[in-house]
Protein backbone atom coordinates (compact mmCIF):
# COMPACT_ATOMS: atom_id res chain seq x y z
CA UNK A 1 0.00 0.00 0.00
CA UNK A 2 1.42 3.26 -1.04
CA UNK A 3 1.13 6.19 1.71
CA UNK A 4 -0.63 9.12 1.66
CA UNK A 5 1.56 11.78 0.32
CA UNK A 6 3.09 14.67 2.42
CA UNK A 7 1.20 17.68 0.74
CA UNK A 8 -2.25 16.03 1.55
CA UNK A 9 -1.18 15.46 5.27
CA UNK A 10 0.04 19.01 5.07
CA UNK A 11 -3.25 20.10 3.38
CA UNK A 12 -5.38 17.99 5.75
CA UNK A 13 -3.72 19.53 8.90
CA UNK A 14 -4.83 22.77 7.65
CA UNK A 15 -7.73 22.52 6.73
CA UNK A 16 -8.83 20.63 10.22
CA UNK A 17 -9.62 23.55 12.09
CA UNK A 18 -9.60 22.21 15.82
CA UNK A 19 -12.71 24.13 16.82
CA UNK A 20 -14.32 22.76 14.05
CA UNK A 21 -13.23 19.18 14.11
CA UNK A 22 -13.76 18.50 17.61
CA UNK A 23 -16.58 21.37 17.83
CA UNK A 24 -19.28 18.22 15.76
CA UNK A 25 -18.48 16.28 19.09
CA UNK A 26 -18.23 18.65 22.07
CA UNK A 27 -20.15 21.45 23.02
CA UNK A 28 -17.59 24.52 23.08
CA UNK A 29 -18.11 27.87 25.08
CA UNK A 30 -15.50 30.45 24.87
CA UNK A 31 -13.44 30.72 27.60
CA UNK A 32 -10.76 33.76 27.23
CA UNK A 33 -8.95 32.89 23.83
CA UNK A 34 -9.36 29.04 24.40
CA UNK A 35 -12.69 27.44 24.16
CA UNK A 36 -13.93 24.71 26.96
CA UNK A 37 -16.59 21.92 27.01
CA UNK A 38 -17.09 19.16 28.75
CA UNK A 39 -14.36 16.35 27.78
CA UNK A 40 -15.84 13.19 25.47
CA UNK A 41 -12.66 10.77 27.08
CA UNK A 42 -13.82 10.90 30.77
CA UNK A 43 -17.28 11.82 32.41
CA UNK A 44 -17.49 15.35 34.07
CA UNK A 45 -19.98 17.61 35.37
CA UNK A 46 -17.96 20.67 34.74
CA UNK A 47 -15.74 21.23 31.81
CA UNK A 48 -12.24 20.45 31.83
CA UNK A 49 -11.52 20.39 28.33
CA UNK A 50 -9.69 22.87 26.43
CA UNK A 51 -9.66 23.43 23.03
CA UNK A 52 -7.20 26.21 21.71
CA UNK A 53 -7.98 27.96 17.86
CA UNK A 54 -4.13 29.56 18.19
CA UNK A 55 -2.99 26.25 19.12
CA UNK A 56 -4.69 24.06 16.97
CA UNK A 57 -4.72 21.82 20.10
CA UNK A 58 -6.99 20.23 22.97
CA UNK A 59 -6.24 19.06 26.36
CA UNK A 60 -8.42 17.78 29.03
CA UNK A 61 -6.67 19.17 32.87
CA UNK A 62 -9.12 16.09 34.19
CA UNK A 63 -8.41 13.29 32.22
CA UNK A 64 -4.44 14.19 30.59
CA UNK A 65 -6.02 13.24 26.87
CA UNK A 66 -4.36 15.81 24.59
CA UNK A 67 -3.43 16.39 20.58
CA UNK A 68 -4.73 17.94 17.67
CA UNK A 69 -7.28 17.26 15.24
CA UNK A 70 -5.98 14.38 13.96
CA UNK A 71 -5.26 12.49 17.37
CA UNK A 72 -8.72 13.83 18.62
CA UNK A 73 -10.31 12.04 15.51
CA UNK A 74 -8.46 8.75 16.29
CA UNK A 75 -8.90 9.01 20.13
CA UNK A 76 -12.80 9.77 19.79
CA UNK A 77 -13.83 7.53 16.73
CA UNK A 78 -11.12 4.70 17.76
CA UNK A 79 -9.25 5.28 14.42
CA UNK A 80 -5.54 4.68 13.16
CA UNK A 81 -3.61 7.31 12.21
CA UNK A 82 -4.30 6.55 8.75
CA UNK A 83 -8.16 6.07 9.08
CA UNK A 84 -8.30 9.46 10.40
CA UNK A 85 -6.20 11.12 7.61
CA UNK A 86 -8.93 9.47 5.76
CA UNK A 87 -12.04 10.57 7.58
CA UNK A 88 -10.75 14.09 7.83
CA UNK A 89 -10.07 13.82 4.04
CA UNK A 90 -13.50 13.30 3.40
CA UNK A 91 -14.85 15.79 5.49
CA UNK A 92 -12.66 18.65 4.06
CA UNK A 93 -12.95 17.67 0.85
CA UNK A 94 -9.65 17.01 -0.21
CA UNK A 95 -8.79 14.37 -2.82
CA UNK A 96 -5.91 11.74 -1.24
CA UNK A 97 -2.85 11.54 -3.40
CA UNK A 98 -0.60 8.80 -2.91
CA UNK A 99 3.26 8.24 -2.56
CA UNK A 100 4.24 6.14 -4.88
CA UNK A 101 7.72 5.48 -3.17
CA UNK A 102 6.30 3.97 -0.17
CA UNK A 103 6.80 -0.09 -0.24
CA UNK A 104 4.50 -1.94 1.71
CA UNK A 105 4.28 -0.94 5.47
CA UNK A 106 3.12 -3.71 8.29
CA UNK A 107 2.41 -3.51 11.66
CA UNK A 108 5.25 -3.77 13.21
CA UNK A 109 4.11 -6.02 16.79
CA UNK A 110 2.39 -8.85 13.77
CA UNK A 111 6.28 -8.91 12.46
CA UNK A 112 6.90 -9.64 16.19
CA UNK A 113 4.47 -12.45 16.26
CA UNK A 114 5.88 -13.73 13.08
CA UNK A 115 9.75 -13.93 13.81
CA UNK A 116 8.66 -15.26 17.19
CA UNK A 117 6.28 -18.15 15.64
CA UNK A 118 9.42 -18.60 12.82
CA UNK A 119 11.97 -19.03 15.31
CA UNK A 120 9.99 -21.22 17.39
CA UNK A 121 9.53 -23.91 14.78
CA UNK A 122 13.65 -23.19 13.59
CA UNK A 123 14.10 -23.90 17.59
CA UNK A 124 11.91 -27.35 17.78
CA UNK A 125 13.46 -28.85 14.56
CA UNK A 126 17.43 -28.10 16.12
CA UNK A 127 15.77 -30.32 18.97
CA UNK A 128 14.29 -33.24 17.32
CA UNK A 129 17.48 -33.10 14.64
CA UNK A 130 19.62 -36.37 15.56
CA UNK A 131 22.93 -34.55 15.44
CA UNK A 132 22.33 -30.87 16.99
CA UNK A 133 19.22 -31.55 19.61
CA UNK A 134 20.71 -35.09 21.21
CA UNK A 135 22.19 -33.74 24.57
CA UNK A 136 19.74 -31.65 24.95
CA UNK A 137 16.62 -34.44 24.05
CA UNK A 138 18.70 -36.48 26.47
CA UNK A 139 18.79 -33.60 28.98
CA UNK A 140 15.08 -33.61 29.12
CA UNK A 141 14.09 -37.46 28.60
CA UNK A 142 16.33 -37.65 32.05
CA UNK A 143 14.21 -34.82 34.16
CA UNK A 144 11.16 -37.21 32.81
CA UNK A 145 9.70 -35.61 29.80
CA UNK A 146 8.81 -38.11 26.68
CA UNK A 147 8.35 -36.92 23.45
CA UNK A 148 4.83 -36.30 23.38
CA UNK A 149 5.63 -33.80 26.25
CA UNK A 150 8.39 -32.09 24.84
CA UNK A 151 6.11 -31.36 21.44
CA UNK A 152 2.70 -30.49 23.60
CA UNK A 153 4.86 -27.46 25.20
CA UNK A 154 6.55 -27.24 21.99
CA UNK A 155 9.85 -27.18 23.40
CA UNK A 156 13.05 -26.37 21.45
CA UNK A 157 17.13 -26.02 20.99
CA UNK A 158 18.82 -22.77 20.33
CA UNK A 159 22.27 -24.21 18.92
CA UNK A 160 25.47 -22.67 20.67
CA UNK A 161 26.57 -21.05 17.90
CA UNK A 162 27.16 -17.02 17.33
CA UNK A 163 23.93 -16.42 15.17
CA UNK A 164 22.48 -19.18 13.04
CA UNK A 165 18.82 -17.87 14.35
CA UNK A 166 19.79 -14.15 12.55
CA UNK A 167 21.04 -16.08 8.94
CA UNK A 168 17.48 -17.91 9.13
CA UNK A 169 15.40 -15.01 9.57
CA UNK A 170 16.95 -12.37 7.84
CA UNK A 171 15.74 -14.40 5.05
CA UNK A 172 12.25 -13.36 5.66
CA UNK A 173 12.47 -10.52 8.44
CA UNK A 174 14.66 -7.06 9.05
CA UNK A 175 16.90 -7.07 11.59
CA UNK A 176 14.71 -4.56 13.45
CA UNK A 177 12.26 -6.80 13.52
CA UNK A 178 14.70 -9.95 15.00
CA UNK A 179 16.29 -7.05 17.75
CA UNK A 180 12.46 -5.84 18.62
CA UNK A 181 11.34 -8.99 18.96
CA UNK A 182 14.39 -9.86 21.25
CA UNK A 183 15.63 -12.44 19.21
CA UNK A 184 18.93 -11.14 18.53
CA UNK A 185 21.20 -8.50 20.10
CA UNK A 186 23.80 -5.76 18.46
CA UNK A 187 27.41 -5.90 19.17
CA UNK A 188 30.00 -3.50 18.23
CA UNK A 189 30.09 -4.80 14.73
CA UNK A 190 27.32 -7.27 13.99
CA UNK A 191 24.40 -8.75 15.59
CA UNK A 192 24.34 -12.05 17.31
CA UNK A 193 21.79 -14.60 18.75
CA UNK A 194 20.18 -13.71 22.35
CA UNK A 195 20.07 -17.37 22.81
CA UNK A 196 22.95 -19.58 22.61
CA UNK A 197 22.84 -23.46 23.68
CA UNK A 198 19.69 -23.47 25.54
CA UNK A 199 16.66 -25.51 25.82
CA UNK A 200 14.24 -23.16 24.62
CA UNK A 201 10.64 -22.90 26.28
CA UNK A 202 8.42 -20.74 24.50
CA UNK A 203 5.76 -18.05 26.23
CA UNK A 204 2.38 -18.01 24.09
CA UNK A 205 -0.30 -15.28 25.26
CA UNK A 206 -3.77 -15.96 26.06
CA UNK A 207 -4.53 -15.69 22.18
CA UNK A 208 -1.99 -18.26 21.77
CA UNK A 209 -0.11 -16.09 19.87
CA UNK A 210 4.37 -16.75 20.84
CA UNK A 211 5.21 -13.78 22.64
CA UNK A 212 8.81 -14.86 24.06
CA UNK A 213 11.21 -17.18 24.83
CA UNK A 214 12.92 -18.79 27.76
CA UNK A 215 16.23 -20.44 27.32
CA UNK A 216 17.51 -22.76 30.16
CA UNK A 217 21.07 -24.13 30.30
CA UNK A 218 21.99 -27.72 30.36
CA UNK A 219 24.88 -30.06 30.49
CA UNK A 220 28.33 -28.49 31.87
CA UNK A 221 27.83 -25.06 31.88
CA UNK A 222 28.86 -22.58 34.57
CA UNK A 223 28.92 -19.31 35.23
CA UNK A 224 25.74 -17.80 33.30
CA UNK A 225 22.30 -17.28 34.10
CA UNK A 226 20.52 -19.87 34.73
CA UNK A 227 17.33 -19.06 32.62
CA UNK A 228 17.82 -16.50 29.96
CA UNK A 229 14.18 -14.69 28.89
CA UNK A 230 13.34 -12.15 26.09
CA UNK A 231 13.93 -8.78 27.55
CA UNK A 232 10.54 -6.43 27.93
CA UNK A 233 9.43 -6.28 24.21
CA UNK A 234 6.63 -4.39 22.63
CA UNK A 235 4.54 -7.50 22.88
CA UNK A 236 5.96 -9.17 26.00
CA UNK A 237 6.50 -8.10 29.52
CA UNK A 238 6.94 -10.31 32.42
CA UNK A 239 5.04 -9.23 35.19
CA UNK A 240 2.08 -9.59 33.25
CA UNK A 241 2.44 -13.00 31.52
CA UNK A 242 1.23 -16.42 32.66
CA UNK A 243 2.99 -18.60 31.39
CA UNK A 244 1.18 -22.22 30.06
CA UNK A 245 -1.88 -20.00 30.53
CA UNK A 246 -3.04 -20.69 26.97
CA UNK A 247 -2.73 -24.43 27.36
CA UNK A 248 -4.21 -24.51 31.25
CA UNK A 249 -7.62 -22.14 29.94
CA UNK A 250 -10.03 -25.05 29.20
CA UNK A 251 -8.70 -26.98 32.15
CA UNK A 252 -9.04 -24.11 34.79
CA UNK A 253 -12.68 -23.33 33.55
CA UNK A 254 -13.35 -27.21 33.75
CA UNK A 255 -11.90 -27.43 36.96
CA UNK A 256 -12.95 -24.12 38.15
CA UNK A 257 -9.76 -23.34 39.74
CA UNK A 258 -6.05 -22.35 38.91
CA UNK A 259 -2.90 -23.68 40.00
CA UNK A 260 -0.12 -21.42 40.30
CA UNK A 261 3.72 -22.61 40.64
CA UNK A 262 7.11 -21.04 40.10
CA UNK A 263 8.85 -22.72 37.12
CA UNK A 264 8.23 -23.79 33.56
CA UNK A 265 9.44 -27.33 35.02
CA UNK A 266 6.55 -27.68 37.50
CA UNK A 267 4.28 -26.81 35.24
CA UNK A 268 5.12 -29.16 32.44
CA UNK A 269 5.97 -32.03 35.02
CA UNK A 270 2.13 -31.28 36.53
CA UNK A 271 0.83 -31.70 33.26
CA UNK A 272 1.96 -35.12 33.07
CA UNK A 273 0.75 -36.09 36.34
CA UNK A 274 -2.63 -34.77 34.64
CA UNK A 275 -3.02 -31.43 36.54
CA UNK A 276 -3.25 -28.95 33.72
CA UNK A 277 -4.51 -26.35 34.89
CA UNK A 278 -1.39 -25.05 35.82
CA UNK A 279 0.19 -21.89 35.24
CA UNK A 280 3.86 -20.22 36.70
CA UNK A 281 4.66 -16.74 36.67
CA UNK A 282 8.38 -17.02 35.77
CA UNK A 283 10.03 -16.97 39.17
CA UNK A 284 9.11 -12.76 39.84
CA UNK A 285 6.76 -12.30 42.68
CA UNK A 286 2.92 -12.69 41.32
CA UNK A 287 1.44 -8.98 40.58
CA UNK A 288 -1.61 -7.73 40.61
CA UNK A 289 -2.06 -7.43 37.06
CA UNK A 290 -1.65 -11.48 36.85
CA UNK A 291 -4.06 -11.90 39.63
CA UNK A 292 -6.51 -10.14 37.72
CA UNK A 293 -6.12 -11.82 34.53
CA UNK A 294 -6.57 -14.90 36.27
CA UNK A 295 -10.07 -14.10 38.49
CA UNK A 296 -11.07 -13.56 34.69
CA UNK A 297 -11.24 -17.27 34.81
CA UNK A 298 -11.94 -18.39 38.63
CA UNK A 299 -12.24 -16.96 41.65
CA UNK A 300 -9.97 -20.74 42.97
CA UNK A 301 -6.17 -20.52 43.64
CA UNK A 302 -4.42 -23.15 44.52
CA UNK A 303 -0.40 -21.81 45.15
CA UNK A 304 1.94 -24.60 45.13
CA UNK A 305 5.50 -22.35 45.43
CA UNK A 306 8.52 -24.06 46.54
CA UNK A 307 9.02 -25.64 49.61
CA UNK A 308 11.93 -23.53 50.50
CA UNK A 309 11.92 -20.88 52.51
CA UNK A 310 11.99 -18.52 49.33
CA UNK A 311 9.04 -20.31 48.42
CA UNK A 312 7.02 -19.39 51.20
CA UNK A 313 7.80 -16.25 51.68
CA UNK A 314 6.64 -15.91 48.04
CA UNK A 315 3.61 -17.53 49.10
CA UNK A 316 2.80 -14.71 51.59
CA UNK A 317 2.79 -12.34 49.24
CA UNK A 318 1.11 -14.05 46.55
CA UNK A 319 -2.00 -15.00 48.76
CA UNK A 320 -1.97 -10.89 50.06
CA UNK A 321 -1.87 -9.97 46.27
CA UNK A 322 -4.94 -12.80 45.77
CA UNK A 323 -6.80 -11.92 48.54
CA UNK A 324 -6.90 -7.83 47.60
CA UNK A 325 -8.62 -9.26 44.45
CA UNK A 326 -11.22 -11.06 46.50
CA UNK A 327 -9.71 -14.94 45.14
CA UNK A 328 -10.04 -17.60 47.16
CA UNK A 329 -6.91 -18.81 48.43
CA UNK A 330 -5.57 -22.67 49.50
CA UNK A 331 -2.04 -23.65 49.78
CA UNK A 332 -0.17 -26.97 48.50
CA UNK A 333 2.85 -27.20 51.25
CA UNK A 334 5.49 -28.83 49.07
CA UNK A 335 7.78 -30.74 51.76
CA UNK A 336 10.77 -28.59 52.88
CA UNK A 337 13.40 -27.93 50.17
CA UNK A 338 10.88 -30.09 47.39
CA UNK A 339 9.66 -28.23 44.25
CA UNK A 340 6.47 -29.40 42.79
CA UNK A 341 8.82 -31.41 40.04
CA UNK A 342 10.74 -33.03 42.56
CA UNK A 343 7.75 -34.19 44.60
CA UNK A 344 6.41 -35.51 41.02
CA UNK A 345 9.02 -37.05 40.49
CA UNK A 346 9.14 -38.66 43.68
CA UNK A 347 5.13 -39.16 44.00
CA UNK A 348 3.41 -39.58 40.85
CA UNK A 349 0.15 -39.19 42.71
CA UNK A 350 0.29 -35.48 42.68
CA UNK A 351 -3.31 -34.89 41.37
CA UNK A 352 -4.26 -36.78 44.17
CA UNK A 353 -2.11 -35.13 47.04
CA UNK A 354 -3.19 -31.45 45.50
CA UNK A 355 -6.85 -32.44 45.71
CA UNK A 356 -6.45 -33.96 49.39
CA UNK A 357 -3.76 -31.70 51.10
CA UNK A 358 -4.98 -28.36 50.85
CA UNK A 359 -4.13 -25.93 53.38
CA UNK A 360 -5.93 -22.42 53.63
CA UNK A 361 -4.69 -19.17 53.80
CA UNK A 362 -5.08 -18.19 57.14
CA UNK A 363 -3.67 -21.46 58.64
CA UNK A 364 -0.85 -21.00 56.63
CA UNK A 365 -0.21 -17.06 57.33
CA UNK A 366 -0.23 -18.01 61.18
CA UNK A 367 2.02 -20.94 60.90
CA UNK A 368 4.34 -18.44 58.95
CA UNK A 369 4.41 -15.92 61.04
CA UNK A 370 4.42 -18.31 64.11
CA UNK A 371 6.03 -20.96 62.67
CA UNK A 372 10.10 -20.67 63.75
CA UNK A 373 9.30 -18.10 66.58
CA UNK A 374 9.52 -18.71 70.79
CA UNK A 375 7.20 -17.88 71.74
CA UNK A 376 8.08 -17.89 75.04
CA UNK A 377 10.34 -14.79 74.63
CA UNK A 378 8.07 -11.62 75.09
CA UNK A 379 9.89 -10.09 71.96
CA UNK A 380 9.25 -12.23 69.45
CA UNK A 381 5.36 -12.41 70.75
CA UNK A 382 5.44 -9.16 70.24
CA UNK A 383 6.91 -9.37 66.99
CA UNK A 384 4.15 -11.91 65.67
CA UNK A 385 1.54 -10.10 67.36
CA UNK A 386 2.18 -7.34 65.19
CA UNK A 387 2.13 -9.47 62.01
CA UNK A 388 -0.46 -11.22 62.52
CA UNK A 389 -2.58 -8.26 63.37
CA UNK A 390 -1.21 -6.78 60.08
CA UNK A 391 -3.06 -9.46 58.00
CA UNK A 392 -5.69 -10.46 60.15
CA UNK A 393 -7.33 -7.10 60.30
CA UNK A 394 -8.41 -7.44 56.90
CA UNK A 395 -10.13 -10.89 57.17
CA UNK A 396 -14.19 -11.29 59.03
CA UNK A 397 -14.01 -10.54 62.34
CA UNK A 398 -15.13 -14.26 62.82
CA UNK A 399 -11.57 -15.54 61.65
CA UNK A 400 -9.97 -12.89 63.27
CA UNK A 401 -11.25 -14.35 67.01
CA UNK A 402 -10.77 -17.93 66.05
CA UNK A 403 -6.48 -17.01 64.68
CA UNK A 404 -6.77 -14.89 68.11
CA UNK A 405 -7.49 -17.55 70.62
CA UNK A 406 -4.78 -19.77 68.89
CA UNK A 407 -1.98 -17.21 69.30
CA UNK A 408 -3.50 -16.40 72.97
CA UNK A 409 -3.39 -20.12 73.53
CA UNK A 410 -0.18 -20.46 71.80
CA UNK A 411 1.21 -17.47 73.23
CA UNK A 412 0.04 -17.99 76.84
CA UNK A 413 -1.01 -14.75 76.82
CA UNK A 414 -4.75 -13.73 77.98
CA UNK A 415 -7.57 -13.24 75.47
CA UNK A 416 -8.77 -10.24 76.14
CA UNK A 417 -5.44 -8.55 76.56
CA UNK A 418 -5.01 -9.22 73.07
CA UNK A 419 -8.17 -8.12 72.27
CA UNK A 420 -7.87 -4.95 73.62
CA UNK A 421 -3.91 -4.80 71.85
CA UNK A 422 -6.09 -5.51 68.43
CA UNK A 423 -8.11 -2.42 68.94
CA UNK A 424 -6.07 -0.13 70.30
CA UNK A 425 -3.60 -0.52 67.44
CA UNK A 426 -6.46 0.21 65.40
CA UNK A 427 -7.12 3.33 66.88
CA UNK A 428 -3.55 4.40 67.01
CA UNK A 429 -3.04 3.64 62.75
CA UNK A 430 -6.78 5.59 62.33
CA UNK A 431 -4.85 8.62 63.88
CA UNK A 432 -1.59 8.03 62.20
CA UNK A 433 -3.55 8.31 59.21
CA UNK A 434 -5.43 11.10 59.99
CA UNK A 435 -2.30 13.07 61.06
CA UNK A 436 -0.60 11.94 57.72
CA UNK A 437 -3.29 13.64 55.70
CA UNK A 438 -3.91 16.65 57.37
CA UNK A 439 -0.32 17.20 57.32
CA UNK A 440 -1.05 16.75 53.37
CA UNK A 441 -3.55 19.46 53.73
CA UNK A 442 -1.61 22.25 55.20
CA UNK A 443 1.22 21.39 52.77
CA UNK A 444 -1.46 22.45 50.19
CA UNK A 445 1.11 24.23 48.39
CA UNK A 446 4.51 22.19 48.27
CA UNK A 447 8.24 22.89 48.12
CA UNK A 448 10.15 21.78 45.82
CA UNK A 449 7.32 22.37 43.21
CA UNK A 450 8.66 22.29 39.85
CA UNK A 451 9.26 25.44 37.97
CA UNK A 452 6.91 25.54 35.93
CA UNK A 453 4.56 24.76 38.59
CA UNK A 454 6.20 27.97 40.97
CA UNK A 455 5.50 30.06 38.03
CA UNK A 456 1.92 29.55 37.55
CA UNK A 457 1.89 30.40 41.17
CA UNK A 458 3.65 33.43 40.92
CA UNK A 459 1.70 34.75 38.20
CA UNK A 460 -1.77 33.96 39.73
CA UNK A 461 -0.45 35.81 42.67
CA UNK A 462 0.20 38.63 40.41
CA UNK A 463 -2.91 38.43 38.79
CA UNK A 464 -4.82 38.98 42.18
CA UNK A 465 -2.12 42.15 42.89
CA UNK A 466 -3.59 44.84 41.06
CA UNK A 467 -5.01 45.62 37.90
CA UNK A 468 -2.18 46.72 36.12
CA UNK A 469 -0.67 43.14 36.29
CA UNK A 470 -4.11 40.92 35.34
CA UNK A 471 -4.31 43.24 31.96
CA UNK A 472 -0.77 41.59 30.99
CA UNK A 473 -1.42 38.16 32.12
CA UNK A 474 -5.37 38.25 29.65
CA UNK A 475 -3.02 40.24 27.50
CA UNK A 476 -0.55 37.14 27.17
CA UNK A 477 -3.71 35.25 25.74
CA UNK A 478 -3.35 31.31 25.33
CA UNK A 479 0.46 31.76 25.56
CA UNK A 480 -0.79 31.49 29.19
CA UNK A 481 -1.27 27.88 29.56
CA UNK A 482 -1.64 25.55 33.26
CA UNK A 483 -0.13 22.58 33.61
CA UNK A 484 -1.74 22.27 36.37
CA UNK A 485 -5.62 21.70 36.79
CA UNK A 486 -6.15 23.16 39.74
CA UNK A 487 -4.24 26.36 38.91
CA UNK A 488 -5.64 26.51 35.77
CA UNK A 489 -9.09 26.20 36.66
CA UNK A 490 -8.21 29.25 39.33
CA UNK A 491 -7.04 31.44 36.42
CA UNK A 492 -10.09 30.45 34.22
CA UNK A 493 -12.49 31.28 36.84
CA UNK A 494 -10.57 34.73 37.29
CA UNK A 495 -10.40 35.70 33.92
CA UNK A 496 -13.59 34.79 33.59
CA UNK A 497 -14.84 37.26 36.48
CA UNK A 498 -15.87 40.89 35.83
CA UNK A 499 -12.76 43.08 36.07
CA UNK A 500 -14.10 46.28 37.27
CA UNK A 501 -14.28 45.23 40.65
CA UNK A 502 -11.97 46.16 43.20
CA UNK A 503 -9.36 44.13 43.94
CA UNK A 504 -10.77 43.13 47.19
CA UNK A 505 -14.44 42.20 45.77
CA UNK A 506 -12.47 40.86 42.64
CA UNK A 507 -11.19 38.60 45.19
CA UNK A 508 -14.66 37.67 46.78
CA UNK A 509 -15.88 37.57 43.43
CA UNK A 510 -13.88 34.68 41.91
CA UNK A 511 -14.09 32.65 45.47
CA UNK A 512 -17.77 32.71 45.40
CA UNK A 513 -17.47 30.81 42.00
CA UNK A 514 -14.97 28.21 43.21
CA UNK A 515 -15.24 25.06 45.12
CA UNK A 516 -14.20 25.19 48.93
CA UNK A 517 -10.33 23.17 47.95
CA UNK A 518 -9.93 25.63 45.48
CA UNK A 519 -10.60 28.38 47.74
CA UNK A 520 -8.06 26.84 50.10
CA UNK A 521 -5.57 26.67 47.55
CA UNK A 522 -6.00 30.27 46.62
CA UNK A 523 -5.46 31.38 49.26
CA UNK A 524 -2.04 29.71 49.97
CA UNK A 525 -1.09 31.28 47.29
CA UNK A 526 -2.28 34.50 48.02
CA UNK A 527 -0.80 34.43 51.26
CA UNK A 528 2.54 33.18 50.40
CA UNK A 529 5.85 35.31 50.97
CA UNK A 530 8.54 36.29 48.66
CA UNK A 531 7.03 37.66 45.86
CA UNK A 532 8.76 40.84 43.97
CA UNK A 533 5.30 42.31 41.96
CA UNK A 534 8.06 43.23 39.20
CA UNK A 535 7.55 43.21 35.79
CA UNK A 536 11.17 41.08 35.15
CA UNK A 537 10.07 38.75 37.67
CA UNK A 538 6.44 38.60 35.93
CA UNK A 539 7.88 38.03 32.47
CA UNK A 540 10.55 35.35 33.64
CA UNK A 541 7.24 33.45 34.89
CA UNK A 542 5.90 33.75 31.77
CA UNK A 543 9.02 32.35 29.87
CA UNK A 544 9.32 29.21 31.83
CA UNK A 545 5.69 28.42 31.11
CA UNK A 546 6.23 28.99 27.54
CA UNK A 547 8.99 26.50 27.58
CA UNK A 548 7.19 24.13 29.71
CA UNK A 549 4.29 24.40 26.76
CA UNK A 550 6.73 23.29 24.22
CA UNK A 551 8.20 20.87 25.97
CA UNK A 552 4.57 19.30 26.44
CA UNK A 553 4.33 19.83 22.50
CA UNK A 554 7.47 18.03 22.43
CA UNK A 555 6.11 15.01 24.45
CA UNK A 556 2.85 14.96 22.73
CA UNK A 557 4.38 14.44 19.25
CA UNK A 558 6.90 12.39 20.62
CA UNK A 559 3.53 10.15 21.53
CA UNK A 560 2.37 10.94 17.95
CA UNK A 561 5.51 9.36 16.70
CA UNK A 562 5.35 6.07 18.41
CA UNK A 563 1.21 5.36 17.76
CA UNK A 564 2.48 6.19 14.29
CA UNK A 565 5.19 3.68 14.11
CA UNK A 566 2.33 1.07 16.28
CA UNK A 567 0.22 2.02 13.84
CA UNK A 568 2.51 1.09 10.50
CA UNK A 569 2.58 4.60 9.37
CA UNK A 570 4.82 5.68 6.15
CA UNK A 571 8.14 7.02 7.05
CA UNK A 572 7.21 10.18 5.55
CA UNK A 573 4.33 10.88 7.92
CA UNK A 574 6.79 9.36 10.76
CA UNK A 575 9.10 12.18 9.31
CA UNK A 576 6.82 15.25 9.54
CA UNK A 577 6.36 14.38 13.00
CA UNK A 578 10.20 14.27 13.37
CA UNK A 579 10.89 17.47 11.69
CA UNK A 580 7.83 19.30 14.05
CA UNK A 581 9.69 17.53 16.92
CA UNK A 582 12.55 19.67 15.48
CA UNK A 583 11.08 22.78 15.10
CA UNK A 584 10.11 22.86 18.55
CA UNK A 585 13.30 22.13 20.17
CA UNK A 586 14.72 24.94 17.96
CA UNK A 587 12.37 27.44 19.49
CA UNK A 588 13.34 26.41 22.81
CA UNK A 589 17.36 26.59 22.20
CA UNK A 590 16.16 29.81 20.57
CA UNK A 591 14.70 31.13 23.71
CA UNK A 592 17.45 29.57 26.27
CA UNK A 593 19.89 31.42 23.73
CA UNK A 594 17.67 34.58 24.62
CA UNK A 595 17.60 34.10 28.46
CA UNK A 596 21.47 33.48 28.88
CA UNK A 597 21.86 36.96 26.79
N1 LIG B 1 13.85 -17.93 36.46
C1 LIG B 1 14.33 -17.01 35.56
N2 LIG B 1 15.67 -16.72 35.50
C2 LIG B 1 16.55 -17.37 36.32
C3 LIG B 1 16.07 -18.27 37.26
C4 LIG B 1 14.70 -18.55 37.31
O1 LIG B 1 13.57 -16.45 34.80
N3 LIG B 1 17.85 -17.08 36.22
C5 LIG B 1 12.41 -18.19 36.50
C6 LIG B 1 11.99 -19.25 35.52
O2 LIG B 1 10.71 -18.92 35.05
C7 LIG B 1 11.96 -20.49 36.35
C8 LIG B 1 11.42 -19.94 37.65
O3 LIG B 1 12.03 -18.68 37.76
O4 LIG B 1 11.10 -21.46 35.79
C9 LIG B 1 11.74 -20.78 38.85
O5 LIG B 1 13.14 -20.86 39.03
P1 LIG B 1 13.84 -22.16 39.55
O6 LIG B 1 13.03 -22.78 40.62
O7 LIG B 1 15.26 -21.83 39.82
O8 LIG B 1 13.85 -23.04 38.25
P2 LIG B 1 12.99 -24.29 37.84
O9 LIG B 1 11.82 -23.86 37.05
O10 LIG B 1 12.72 -25.12 39.03
O11 LIG B 1 13.93 -25.01 36.81
P3 LIG B 1 14.72 -26.32 37.02
O12 LIG B 1 13.84 -27.27 37.75
O13 LIG B 1 15.02 -26.74 35.64
O14 LIG B 1 15.95 -25.98 37.79
MN1 LIG C 1 13.06 -27.01 39.65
Amino acid sequence: MAGISQQTIDLIRNSADIVDVVGEFVNLQAAGKNMKGLCPFHSEKTPSFFVSKERQIFNCFGCGEKGNSVTFIQKYKHMTYVEALHYLAEKYHIDLEYDSRHVETHNTSDNLYKANDQALKYFQLNLLNIKSGKEALDYLVNRGLDIKTIEEFELGYALNSGKTLFNQLTKDFQPLDLLNAGLINQGDTDYYDLFRGRIMFPIRDESNKVIAFSGRVFGNAENTAKYVNTAQTEIFSKSHVLYNLNNALPHVRKNNRVVLMEGYMDVIKASIAQVKETVCSMGTQLTTDQALKLKKYTDNVVICYDGDRAGKEATYKAIKILEDVKMNVQIAIMPDGMDPDDFITNNPNFKEFIDNNLTDQYEFVYRMITGKKDLTKAREIEVCKNQLFDFFVKTSGTIRDIYLNKFAADALIDINTLKADFHQTQINNRITKTLKSSLVRTKIVPKNLPKFRKAEIVIINYYFYNPEFRASVDAKGSSIFFENKDNWTIMFTAQETNKTFTTGSFLVSVKSSLSENLRDLLDHILFREGYEYTFSEFESCIKTLEEANLNDKINSITEDIEEAKQNGDSEDVIKELYLQRLEIQRNINAMKRRETK
